[in-house]
């Protein structure tokens, strides 16, 4: 799939010659958001629920009325005549989900993160394109209107030249029986920051910390770091054990700074016209400790953001994307950077916190993306 979604795109596709025909697979604590706006969609007809855990699936679809149900992938993709799947079972199986799915010529949306290797990432990405089939990764932070904004305000020099990026993701959060706490909350992180940074996600090297200090097996807390392009620097702080939930992320820029604090609707984001300069052109190396930095006191302001629900407008980017043959805003390529930045943490985390290289400087960033579509 050669072409790309541009972000910005306002489908105007409300009402479609032919819904397309979905199935959701995975009825946990997830897919039922997935099937609720997928049948809420105007773009969408969902034909069946498929869990290997029939009762969780019948009680799912007992919610959203007389919705058949399966028991498996393969007994899916026999009995009910479907154009994608979304998928929304562990991290350990969408590798085998997907291809099963992809192999079956179904337009795939899997649940964060893309799979559980880049190896398996890399066989999903080859196999859809082989295919000219859409695989999407539901990045879901990247379709709210508060990261739709912030990617604006960036990609816009609003910030200036980024210095530091800051992002909190804690709270009591469910210890994952396949991934540590990394692999499920990071992407969340990762995703955004490939969608928002004007190089994308695309450092060299990664540096991870994390601890499990009630001995659950992986670890529950995490903090990770790579560097920024000029020197900047970004850290990503994810937690199962904290008993308070903050969602917070701040950009850092030389003209401005970005807060979002997801948890605060009525101002969920923030821009400070504030910050610290440095002349660069001190008299005298003497003089440079006292005259060259400098303090600006703005003002502080917030952008009106609607509010909508972010996996109604994932749905409707797959749609768009089948539609178009278009590569989803969060499509494979960006699966895969979030994959490559985790893997290179989790290769961090066993040489002790020393820096891990990351691979795939190859992969096409978004912002080379935003380019080729402008
Ligand atoms: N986008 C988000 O914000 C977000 C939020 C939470 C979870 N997730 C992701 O959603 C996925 C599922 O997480 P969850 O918390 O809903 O898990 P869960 O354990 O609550 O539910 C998973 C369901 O999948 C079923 N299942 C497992 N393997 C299957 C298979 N091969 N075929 C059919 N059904 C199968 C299980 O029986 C279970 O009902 C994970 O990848 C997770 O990271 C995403």
């Amino acid at each position: 799939m050669k072409n790309f979604a541009n972000p910005f795109h306002t489908p105007t596709h409300r009402q479609p010659a032919r819904k397309l025909k979905i199935a959701v697979v995975g009825a946990g604590y997830w897919g039922p958001n997935l099937a609720r706006n997928l049948q809420a969609s105007p773009d969408w007809d969902l034909m069946a629920i498929c869990d290997l855990d029939i009762g969780r699936a019948s009680k799912l679809a007992a919610t959203l009325g007389e919705i058949p149900v399966v028991e498996s992938l393969d007994e899916l993709l026999d009995t009910v005549d479907v154009d994608a799947v979304a998928i929304a079972t562990p991290a350990h199986t969408h590798h085998g989900t997907v291809m099963t799915a992809l192999r079956a010529g179904k337009h795939v949306l899997v649940e964060k993160p893309l799979a559980d290797s880049r190896a398996h990432g890399l066989e999903m990405v080859a196999e859809a394109e082989a295919n000219g089939l859409v695989l999407m990764a539901d990045h879901t932070y990247c379709y709210t209107p508060a990261v739709l904004k912030m990617q604006e305000l960036v990609q816009a020099g609003s910030l200036g030249e980024i210095l530091f990026v800051d992002s909190v993701r804690i709270n009591l959060g469910l210890v994952q029986p396949d991934v540590d706490v990394f692999w499920d909350l990071a992407p969340h992180d990762l995703a955004i920051l490939d969608f928002v940074l004007p190089g994308g996600l695309n450092p060299a090297e990664v540096s991870a910390f994390g601890a499990d200090p009630l001995g659950t097996g992986r670890d529950c807390v995490g903090h990770l770091n790579f560097r920024l392009p000029n020197d900047g620097t970004a850290h990503v702080h994810v937690n199962w054990l904290s008993p308070t939930k903050i969602r917070q992320m701040v950009i850092g820029g030389s003209l401005r700074t970005l807060v979002w604090d997801d948890l605060n609707p009525q101002q969920r984001l923030s821009v400070y016209d504030r910050g610290v300069s440095l002349d660069r052109q001190p008299k005298s190396p003497g003089e440079r400790k006292t005259n060259a930095i400098s303090y600006r006191l703005g003002d502080t302001w917030s952008p009106a953001l609607q509010e909508r629900e972010a996996l109604s407008q994932v749905v409707e980017e797959l749609a768009f994307c089948i539609r178009h043959k278009r590569e989803a805003r969060t499509g494979g390529a960006s699966g895969l950077r979030v994959l490559s930045v985790l893997e290179a943490v989790t290769r961090s985390l066993g040489q002790d916190g020393q820096a891990a290289e990351v691979a795939g400087a190859e992969l096409e960033t978004s912002a080379a993306r935003l380019e080729r579509v402008r």
